[in-house]
């Protein structure tokens, strides 16, 4: 197996992309290697609300322009950043390796992803665009015409650094809109080299403008500009809340991809040892940061125990270690912040005195490295089992049948995506029906996901617009309805 080592460090912290100019900042930030704490990986901006305001000014001023340049010239500039993209794959992989530790087979599976979504949307730009209807008047034409919103705020999380930039950038420049961007900063080495990419391909000055920095000192300045059109973000439920109700006075779109707590039921006449191959990967690689990952199995009582036992041989099996090594399963959480917060909830399972089913261990050695844990024996009511962990940490239940089960994985407040595992088709179509998420799976783990269907979840997991596919056109486009007379 090879083994790559990080991309060089980029250290002059010139991280603003503002009005096609790359900046500093006065003050900057350093990022480390999530694997080896002790290893700079890059030097970054640290932007204040200055550039903020700096960064609207420009994609204001770049927005008549851009949006009226012929749709199919911005999908040739979305074409050409997936070739760059994907000429530059193994660099962009490594960058984003350091940024926060995923595993390097996953890593590279992510920058080909938004190699494939920059490839979506350019096509998906030269679909068909508007409608046109009957009129009760015979001179009148009725049609339909789809228009940019104008500035887009897209705020984006560390855990996918490349493919959820991508899934907002591409279809918000496609559609004609210009964007301010801040990229969360364990993904800022990631973000800086897409925008490299994106400058690259064609895209004129100030269409895209890159803010680094805290989300804290800059949200005020994100979300309070005048000029702000829509707002799409994905992380916590907290900060989703917070920007939702920043911007609640004005008339801003919002779309907001919050948490999940995935449920996934096995019934017992699955196909167990596909089930526990696929609820692993689930569960685990991303080392479990995924909104999507599979967090709580609800498992009828026959077919438990040999579940319990295929779930702990696999999740031995797992290569955890260095996320530069090709080997290697499972990476280290992205920051010493996220070890401390999965470290806090296997604390909580030994207050809790569950069982630990494999894994649990918390590291003493400084690092961010954390054993795949599957816990047993868990009150439904726990923390463990009602709160997003973000860790490689699954919760196993054994419930009586398949009601007991569809009820169990609904009493959750997210409700992002579900599985479940059977050979009955009635049971399948029960379950696709009653389940409570925006994302459902037979047969397969929770995450993972296409560019070209919608994505996003209900209850606490989403603000229900959509994203990707179509629905991603009708959040980045708004509609003008014409009466055109001829006389
Ligand atoms: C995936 O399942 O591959 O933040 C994508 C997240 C989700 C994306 C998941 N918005 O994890």
């Amino acid at each position: 197996m090879t083994s790559l080592a990080p991309p060089p460090t980029r250290t002059d912290g010139r991280s603003l992309f503002i009005g096609g100019s790359w900046l500093t900042a006065d003050a900057v930030y350093e990022r480390f290697n999530p694997a080896d704490l002790a290893q700079l990986t890059g030097t970054y901006a640290l932007a204040t609300p200055d550039h903020v305001r700096t960064a609207y000014d420009a994609a204001a001023a770049a927005f008549p322009g851009w949006a009226a340049t012929p749709a199919p010239e911005r999908a040739n500039v979305l074409r050409r950043a997936a070739d760059l993209l994907e000429a530059r794959v193994d660099e962009a992989t490594r960058r984003l390796t350091a940024d926060m530790g995923k595993a390097l087979r996953d890593a590279r599976g992510e920058v080909l992803r938004s190699c494939a979504i920059l490839r979506y949307f350019s096509g998906e730009l030269l679909q068909p665009s508007g409608e046109t209807y009957p009129s009760a008047d015979p001179s009148t034409t009725l049609l339909t015409i789809e228009e940019p919103l104008g500035v887009v705020c897209a705020i984006t999380p560390w855990n996918f650094p490349s493919a959820i930039p991508v899934w907002k950038l591409a279809p918000a420049i496609g559609f004609g809109n210009t964007v301010v961007w801040k990229p969360a900063e364990a993904a800022s080495g990631s973000a800086v080299l897409l925008t490299e990419v994106l400058a690259a391909a064609g895209l004129p000055d100030g269409v895209l403008n890159l803010v680094t920095g805290k989300g804290s000192a800059l949200s005020g300045a994100l979300t309070g500009d005048p000029r702000l059109a829509a707002l799409t973000f994905t992380g916590s439920g907290g900060v989703g809340t917070r920007l939702r109700q920043a911007v609640a006075d004005r008339n801003v779109k919002v779309q907001l991809e919050l948490g999940g707590k995935n449920p996934a039921v096995v019934l017992a006449d699955a196909d167990l040892e596909d089930a526990a191959v696929q609820i692993v990967r689930g569960a685990m690689l991303s080392t479990g940061q995924r909104c999507t990952a599979t967090s709580r199995v609800y498992v009828e009582r026959s077919a438990a125990p040999r579940l319990r036992e295929l779930l702990r041989a696999r999740v031995a099996e797992l290569v955890v270690g260095d996320p530069f090594d090709e080997a290697t399963d499972v990476g280290p959480l992205a920051s010493a912040e996220q070890r401390d917060t999965v470290a806090s909830y296997l604390k909580l399972a030994r207050d809790e005195q569950v069982e630990v089913v494999v894994g649990g261990s918390v590291p003493d050695d400084g690092s961010c490295f954390v054993s795949p844990t599957v816990l047993a024996g868990v009150r439904p009511d726990s923390r463990l089992v009602c709160e997003e962990i973000f860790g490689p940490v699954l919760v196993l239940e054994e419930v009586d049948d398949f009601d007991a089960a569809l009820a169990a994985a609904n009493d959750t407040e997210f409700g992002l995506s579900s599985g479940l595992f059977t050979r009955d088709l009635g049971k399948a179509m029960a379950f696709v029906r009653r389940t409570q998420s925006g994302l459902v799976h037979v047969n397969r783990e929770t995450a993972g996901v296409e560019p070209h269907v919608p994505f996003g979840g209900v209850k606490g997991s989403s603000s229900m617009a959509r994203e990707q596919g179509k629905a991603a056109r009708q959040f980045f486009t708004t509609t003008k309805t014409v009466y055109l007379r001829t006389t």
